[in-house]
């Protein structure tokens, strides 16, 4: 039988597509080894939403290209945002490749496979054209109690310093009833929690509305569709985007038992003058106000963010509007990025580049009050009950492993199987983690 390695970089959206990549090759007879060296096929499932992530890539592929040189047969694929990106400059960095497509052609998988098994001397197979949905295509689940679910895919917001909208296509969203089949037929096969994907998940619905279905539902009321499933017993979502963060979403949120109180929205900075030049469509006024409104509506919510230090013309006064903002919001997580300038954005191209050493100092300070403000919402959680899904033994092998309704990991002592939903009351924390007892 023959063999494949998948590796798979990037976010939610493209580990979810890595078990599609799984579940296609599968059809084809191939067997899935957790070594490149065992591999007949090896499949990179590529990020390229930072230089930092395409650095790591070469890493690898340096690896594939020497298992290539002590058997000529193995197959080297790239898959992902990268070959969507830049086509010409992936074959000439990396001209031991056969074959690449981008995520709106993972359906012509079999057909690149089969076209990188021909004799030497083609050129590479390569599809980026097109713009089909993945949405539709069977996963090959990693794990057994929790499942992705994509709702939409692409975006159109443009983000100024943002390269998805142009490597992941338009904002399209999938149709509501094919979301609800997807997730009954989960919920029948044993899943207990499913995560809601898309790049603005709060944006659902609208591009159909616009398309002239004005009977197709939006966030809230697909939210609420969900909840009504009997047998599933949590719904989580990623990403929200501020700006379409309403009143009505948050009363959805508040009022639905299977919703989880977790909400990921990403800031970004504090400066109005940068939020506007990052193409936002917000301040941090209006920013900090949506999380007013989401605290108060429900008190143990997780509001978590992404951050991003040293975008063009950011001031050092600008970046203490972020660290203020930051404060203000209590974030109880963040990840934190350096602006990493991606072609063809446009702020790629602005002028008032912040030094690298400039950006690398102002990201550690963000990192250590992030962490800090962390520390202090885990240990908030000290001597209190918390529902914790159960996802497999700790890393120490001494006890389990499970999480929050809130997203927070918890190493748990006690009994109990994968997939239960135990109350467990906390003993200790970490700025990552929660400790307690079934
Ligand atoms: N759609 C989501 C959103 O709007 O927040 C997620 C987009 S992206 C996959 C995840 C994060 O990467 C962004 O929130 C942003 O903080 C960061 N990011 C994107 N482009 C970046 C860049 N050029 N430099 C540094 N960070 C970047
Ligand atoms: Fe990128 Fe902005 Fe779209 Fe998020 S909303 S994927 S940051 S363009
Ligand atoms: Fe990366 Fe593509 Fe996701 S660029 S962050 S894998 S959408």
């Amino acid at each position: 039988m023959r063999t494949y390695y998948l590796r798979s970089f990037g976010c939610q959206m493209n580990a979810h597509d890595a078990e599609r990549i799984s579940a296609l090759l599968e059809a084809e007879g191939l067997e899935r080894v957790d070594e490149p060296e065992g591999a007949d096929v090896l499949v990179y499932n590529t990020c390229t939403v930072r230089q930092s992530a395409d650095e790591r890539l070469a890493g690898h592929l340096g690896t594939a290209a020497r298992l290539k040189r002590e058997r000529a047969g193995r197959i080297i694929l790239v898959t992902g945002c990268l070959p969507q990106a830049e086509k010409d400059d992936l074959f000439r960095r990396f001209p031991f490749v056969d074959g690449a497509l981008g995520p709106q052609n993972l359906h012509r998988l079999p057909e690149l496979l089969e076209a990188a098994a021909e004799p030497a001397g083609r050129p590479p197979g390569f599809f980026a054209d097109g713009a089909t949905m993945s949405g539709d295509l069977a996963a090959r689940r990693e794990r057994p109690y929790q499942a992705w679910v994509q709702i939409m895919s692409g975006c159109t917001n443009f983000c100024s310093y943002c390269i998805v909208p142009r490597v992941r296509g338009p904002e399209r969203s999938r149709e509501s009833r094919t979301i609800v089949a997807e997730v009954c037929g989960l919920v029948a096969d044993g899943v207990r929690e499913v995560t809601l994907l898309g790049q603005n998940v709060n944006a659902y619905g609208l591009d159909l509305r616009r398309g002239g279905r004005v009977e197709a539902p939006d966030f809230p009321a697909l939210l609420r569709a969900l909840d009504a499933l009997p047998g599933l017993a949590r719904v989580r979502f990623m990403t929200s985007h501020p700006k379409d963060l309403s009143d009505d979403l948050i009363a959805a949120l508040a009022e639905l038992p299977s919703v989880c109180e977790h909400v990921h929205l990403p800031a970004q900075a504090g400066s109005d003058r940068v939020l506007a030049a990052m193409n936002r469509g917000y301040t941090a006024a209006a920013y900090l106000e949506r999380v007013q409104a989401l605290r108060e509506a429900l008190p143990d919510v997780c509001v978590t963010t992404d951050l991003i230090a040293g975008f063009p013309g950011e001031s050092e006064d600008d970046f203490a509007e972020t660290l203020e903002l930051v404060r203000a919001a209590a974030f109880d997580a963040a990840f934190t990025f350096v602006f990493s300038p991606r072609r063809g954005t446009a702020a790629a191209a602005s002028t008032g580049q912040v030094a690298a050493e400039v950006k690398r100092e102002r990201v550690e300070r963000l990192i250590a009050l992030t962490q800090e403000l962390a520390l202090g919402s885990r240990r908030r959680w000290i001597g209190r009950r918390a529902e914790v899904l159960i996802e497999g033994p700790s890393r120490d092998g001494k006890g389990l492993r499970g999480r929050t309704r809130q997203n927070v990991t918890a190493n748990v002592t006690g009994a109990a199987a994968p997939g239960a939903i135990v109350e467990i009351e906390v003993t200790g924390a970490t700025s990552t983690t929660l400790r307690g007892r079934v």
